[in-house]
């Protein structure tokens, strides 16, 4: 038996894999990388950390990505409109090995989440549901970092602008989230049994606005910075004028209609509960973003 982790070279999966190797329960030839470059996961296998090598999109590829036993984290791929049948083939080698788990980083509010970045992940669920593997739902809340890896523009405009309104945002970190992945995927069998078949709504403790955010970024760099809320229509124009390419700048439009509506709100205390400690304040996360930028 194994603990898996795809997309192991991703900025999720390195950081989950980082969070198995610190628990001294897990020695690293217990974890194995799906990778589908093994050059880029070189470092993983310096610490001996075994490399299988797999591409969600070549479902011959993935024959030998998973044994009987293994407890699996499937990480969703990043490649929007494609994620169905990439995770289809993951799911079905999974079935084949035998997995004695298959963990699933969804999205918060699982089959009621009603915005379009939603779709694939709903219907994923409803795979592995369908596979009867014993399964372990992550319904990961929004990064912090999808905000703070882009200060640079709202330094040099003195703005943060968005379609939001005052919708509030329960984000918590990529190394929040994986360490509650790492919970769920260690343990000896009876206590690790507990995370089978359920899900996890995982959000940040605390819940902020777009405005609340700008005033963060303000007290932090001591520059003027303000929220702007713009209409819809608006935000895409923006979006796309700064080059996001139009269906990229379509999702992000339909994500703060989202937040508006309260769907990224949601605080169950799950996140907190799986990695016993508080999640990470968006000040922390704005305040190391800061110190990186050379602006
Ligand atoms: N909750 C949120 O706020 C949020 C935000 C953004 C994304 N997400 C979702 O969470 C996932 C993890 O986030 P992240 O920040 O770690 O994203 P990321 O850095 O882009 O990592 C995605 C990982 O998936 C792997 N991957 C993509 N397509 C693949 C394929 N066809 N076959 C095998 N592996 C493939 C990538 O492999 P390579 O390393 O070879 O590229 C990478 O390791 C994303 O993929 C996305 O589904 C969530």
């Amino acid at each position: 038996m194994r603990i898996v982790v795809t997309g192991a070279t991703g900025q999720l999966g390195r950081l989950v894999v980082d969070a198995l190797l610190a628990d001294p329960a897990v020695p690293a030839g217990a974890v194995a990388a799906v990778v589908r470059n093994k050059e880029k996961a070189a470092d993983l296998a310096d610490r001996g950390v075994e490399l299988r090598i797999a591409d969600y999109s070549r479902p011959e590829t993935l024959a030998g990505a998973f044994e009987a036993g293994d407890r699996v984290l499937l990480i969703s791929g990043s490649e929007v409109g494609q994620r169905v049948p990439q995770h289809a083939a993951v799911i079905d080698a999974a079935k084949a090995a035998g997995v004695a788990q298959l963990a699933y980083t969804g999205v918060l509010g699982g089959p009621g989440a009603d915005f379009d970045l939603a779709a694939e992940h709903k219907a994923t669920e409803e795979l592995i549901l369908a596979s009867g593997l014993p399964y372990t739902f992550l319904r990961n809340g929004w990064y912090s970092e999808n905000y703070t890896d882009n200060l640079a523009p709202v330094l040099a405009h003195g703005a943060v602008v968005g379609n939001a309104g005052e919708g509030r945002i329960a984000s918590a970190t990529r190394a929040d989230y994986a360490a509650a992945a790492a919970a769920v995927l260690t343990g000896p069998d009876e206590e690790h049994g507990r995370h089978l078949n359920r899900a996890y709504e995982l959000s940040g403790d605390e819940a902020w606005s777009l405005a609340e955010y700008a005033a963060e970024i303000a007290a932090r760099s001591g520059r003027p910075i303000a929220y702007t809320d713009v209409p819809a229509e608006t935000h895409l124009e923006i979006l796309t004028g700064a080059g996001v390419p139009e269906p990229f700048a379509a999702i992000l439009v339909d994500v703060d209609e989202a937040i508006g509506r309260g769907a990224l709100a949601v605080r169950t205390g799950d996140l907190a509960r799986l990695i016993s400690r508080p999640t990470t304040p968006i000040g922390t996360t704005v305040a190391e973003a800061l110190k990186v930028m050379t602006v």
